[in-house]
């Protein structure tokens, strides 16, 4: 399966410490800007029982799931002890202020 790179949009447009969502034929993608500005993206669901990790709560570079509050490594997707588990991540490239990812199927961008 072919994968190719999508322009999410502008940095600026994604929450600080929050998310925005991008469609995918494999189900949404949770892109996180973190409080440095480092940008993550995790398909949107928790490994736990599916919760939506784009309203988590983001610290540094992990998210609180909203769900049972399992935390979620955002570099890795690994979710932090006690619990285990690995959440999906997806390779990501900001320039110039323009954020695109990586995704192995079709996509639809909200923004082109
Ligand atoms: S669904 Fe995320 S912690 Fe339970």
């Amino acid at each position: 399966m072919a994968g190719r790179w999508i322009t999410v949009g502008w940095i600026g447009d994604i929450p600080q410490l929050g998310a925005r969502v991008v469609s995918s034929a494999e189900g949404d993608i949770a892109i996180f800007r973190g409080s440095n500005d480092e940008v993550f993206a995790v398909y949107d669901r928790c490994p736990h029982q599916g919760g939506p990790l784009s309203e988590g709560i983001v610290h540094g570079h992990t998210v609180t799931c909203p769900l049972h509050n399992w935390r979620i490594d955002l570099k890795s997707g690994d979710v932090l002890g006690p619990d285990e588990g690995c959440a999906r991540t997806l390779p990501v490239a900001v320039k110039e202020g323009v954020v695109r990812i990586y995704i192995a199927s079709t996509a639809t961008g909200t923004d082109g």
